[in-house]
């Protein structure tokens, strides 16, 4: 199971980098904007941070561009700025033509914005690298996405397609935990996520009583 930094921050993606070795970057319009910098000034950044290493960084193409043509041109220019880059694509029809083309580039493709396992099965027989099923935003609509997963693993698995599946907009550990037990590839969350996940009361309750321990023995 992999770890994606869900992030366009350069020192939270530099700090989960060192601190729990992510597998992955993953960043979005709303990530980049709070970012605070220019789009391009920003994924530059991000791309310094893993220059020399095969850390994917997904960088979404202008979610305004909805035909074919425009993504392929888009996403050329962004792959050009740095081998890490993944172009992350937005799954709608005219994006299953721009996967296949630019994987006759070998400009790997996240077909992102996905919420059903036809969008994922579909993305996955163009060719997609990574998909991005989103479960954050279906559970905020009251909608279960334990199952959703299984089946978009399953699909991927019975017919060996090569697309890694990110489990995205993920909120919580219990979503991680449930990612892996289905056997998703990927989990992509922010880092307030992860430290949450990493924590646990009892673990300083714990810690707390054996420093009491500790500090009522002698040492020698
Ligand atoms: C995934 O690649 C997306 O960037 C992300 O998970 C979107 O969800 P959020 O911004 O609502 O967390």
């Amino acid at each position: 199971m992999k770890f994606f930094l869900d992030s366009a921050k350069v020192d939270e993606i530099a700090y989960a980098l060192d601190a729990f070795a992510i597998d992955g970057v993953t960043t979005n319009p709303r990530h980049v904007q709070v970012a605070g910098k220019p789009f391009l000034t920003t994924i530059r950044e991000i791309a310094e941070l893993v220059v020399g290493t095969d850390i994917p960084v997904s960088v979404e193409v202008n979610p305004h561009i909805m035909a074919t043509e425009a993504m392929v041109a888009e996403a050329r220019k962004l792959a050009a700025i740095s081998p890490n880059f993944v172009i992350k694509l937005q799954c709608v029809e005219p994006v299953f033509k721009a996967i296949r083309i630019l994987n006759e580039e070998g400009i790997r493709v996240n077909c992102t914005l996905i919420f059903s396992a036809m969008q994922a099965l579909q993305a996955m027989r163009s060719g997609a690298a990574f998909i991005s099923p989103f479960i954050g935003w279906k559970e905020a609509n009251a909608e279960e996405t334990r199952s959703f997963i299984e089946e978009v693993t399953l699909i991927r698995d019975n017919y060996g397609f090569e697309s890694e599946i990110i489990v995205a907009a993920v909120r919580n550990a219990r979503q991680i935990v449930d990612a892996a037990m289905v056997g998703a590839d990927i989990v992509t969350a922010g880092l307030a996520v992860y430290q949450a996940g990493f924590d646990h009361p009892y673990t300083r309750d714990g810690i707390q009583k054996f420093c009491d321990f500790w500090d009522q023995t002698e040492y020698e």
